[in-house]
């Protein structure tokens, strides 16, 4: 296992070479960052969660017509992804005032946005992630005009999705990260899929009823409870059955005694 090629090794999670070519593996870590790396912890068990809950919510994405990279998880740490070149920019989506935005414009943590608002942000830790904007990401060619209407049109759908999946589960979706990238297929067509992950780590979720942070700002702000937060956030979206049936595996044999 550990004679993989490795491909990239990000704060949280290691890209190695997969079984097919155009296939990655996408393996998640334990490691704990923020502020650009000048906080770090392992939190044993985070990237085994991380690895769930991501695959959850790209299937669910998947099955009402996102495209994303993923393929299938193959153990407890890793999934099998597509190959993708990634735009660099970090697209945030933002329902409620909270982080940067509150300090930026002075809004109160937790009133609610006039409507969802994304943001650009060129992925390049060298820099500190900085704002951009859609002039800096075309006359720079981090992406062309098309594909960021195609990439505001994606962020908008899976932000209407996962608001009502969060809220199914007690859970109020205040903001996000997502990453997308190229999708190059046969016949030299491209399309632009989501990549990297979906999870506590690049979400704000808040406890509908109380309040309650279940997010990496635990960490961030050193509240403690991250593990059970990220657990939690696992047990109401049902991810955290031990072996789940898969979907639509049909009704359970009680006996399979004949006559
Ligand atoms: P912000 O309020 O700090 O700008 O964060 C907005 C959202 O983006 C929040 O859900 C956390 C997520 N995020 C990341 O996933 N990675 C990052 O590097 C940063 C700064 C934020």
């Amino acid at each position: 296992m550990n004679k993989r090629r490795r491909i990239y090794e990000g704060k949280a999670k290691v890209l190695y070479e997969g079984p097919e070519p155009g296939t990655l593996i996408q393996h998640f870590k334990d490691d704990t960052t923020a502020f650009n790396n000048k906080k770090h912890e392992l939190i044993d068990g985070k990237g085994v969660l991380n690895n769930r809950i991501s695959e959850y919510i790209f299937q669910r994405l998947g099955e009402i017509g996102v495209p994303t990279h993923f393929m299938k998880r193959l153990n407890m740490r890793e999934q099998l992804i597509r190959e993708v070149e990634i735009i660099p920019l970090e697209v945030v989506v933002r329902n409620v005032a909270a982080g940067s935005l509150s300090t930026r414009l002075g809004l109160e943590e937790g009133s609610q946005l006039p409507r969802s608002i994304i943001e650009f942000y060129h992925k390049n830790d060298k820099l500190n992630d900085p704002m951009v904007s859609e002039e800096h990401i075309t006359a720079f060619g981090w992406a062309n005009p098309q594909e960021i209407d195609e990439v505001m049109s994606l962020a908008l759908r899976i932000n209407d999705f996962l608001v009502g999946l969060f809220l199914g589960a007690g859970i109020r979706l205040i903001d996000f990260k997502v990453e997308f990238g190229r999708l190059w297929e046969q016949n030299d067509t491209m399309r632009i899929v989501l990549a990297d992950e979906i999870s506590p780590d690049c979400c704000r979720l808040w406890d509908a009823a109380s309040g309650d942070k279940m997010d990496k700002d635990r960490f961030r702000q050193d509240m403690g409870g991250v593990l059970e937060a990220y657990q939690e956030v696992a047990r109401r979206l049902g991810v955290l059955t031990e072996n789940p049936r898969p979907r639509g595996a049909g009704p359970v044999l009680v006996s399979s005694k004949p006559g």
